[in-house]
C-alpha cells in the first residue's frame, strides 16, 4: 500500500525521483542537461519549495516560472512534445511512488500549470480557432 504525499519529505522524494528521470528522458532531458546545463544543487531545492507552495498553500516559494520557462523557451523551443514528455513523467513519478487525495491534487495542479505555460508559450495565431 502507497502513502499519500505528507509532507515536506515526500515532496523532496517525488521531486528527486521526477528529475532523476527527467535527466535520463530523451525529449526533455538534454534540454536540462545540455542546453540549460541545469545547477541541481540549486533547481532541486527551489522546485521542493514550488511544490510544498502549491500542494500544502505554503508561501515560500519565490520565483515566476512563467518568466523562467520564457527565457528556455527562446532555447530549446517547448511545444506539444516538450510538454506532453513532462507530464507524462511527472504522473508516472506520482502515480509510482503515492496515492491518495494529495496525490491526485498535485496531478490536477500540475496539469493546469503545464496546460497554461504551454498556451501562453505557444499562444494560438490570430484567426484559429480554439473552441
Ligand atoms: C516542457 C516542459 C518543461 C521543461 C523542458 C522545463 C525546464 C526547466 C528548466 C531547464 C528549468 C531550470 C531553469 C534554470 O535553472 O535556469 C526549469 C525551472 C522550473 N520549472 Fe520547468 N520545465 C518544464 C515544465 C514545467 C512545468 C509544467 C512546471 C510546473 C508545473 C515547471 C516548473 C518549474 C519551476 C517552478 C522552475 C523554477 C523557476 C525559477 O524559480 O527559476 N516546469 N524548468
Amino acid at each position: 500500500m502507497k502513502i499519500d504525499i505528507n509532507n515536506r519529505a515526500d515532496i523532496i522524494s517525488l521531486v528527486d525521483t521526477f528529475y532523476g528521470r527527467v535527466e535520463k528522458d530523451t525529449i526533455i532531458g538534454p534540454i536540462f542537461t545540455q542546453v540549460i546545463r541545469v545547477d541541481w544543487a540549486h533547481h532541486l531545492p527551489k522546485m521542493y519549495d514550488f511544490w510544498e507552495s502549491v500542494l500544502f498553500g505554503k508561501a515560500i516559494y519565490k520565483g515566476n516560472p512563467m518568466l523562467t520557462h520564457f527565457d528556455i523557451d527562446k532555447k530549446a523551443s517547448l511545444k506539444t512534445d516538450q510538454f506532453e514528455a513532462w507530464k507524462t513523467l511527472f504522473f508516472n513519478t506520482v502515480d509510482d511512488l503515492f496515492e491518495g487525495e494529495n496525490a491526485s491534487t498535485i496531478k490536477q495542479k500540475a496539469q493546469s500549470i503545464a496546460d497554461l505555460m504551454h498556451f501562453k508559450l505557444n499562444p494560438p495565431k490570430p484567426g484559429t480557432r480554439i473552441m
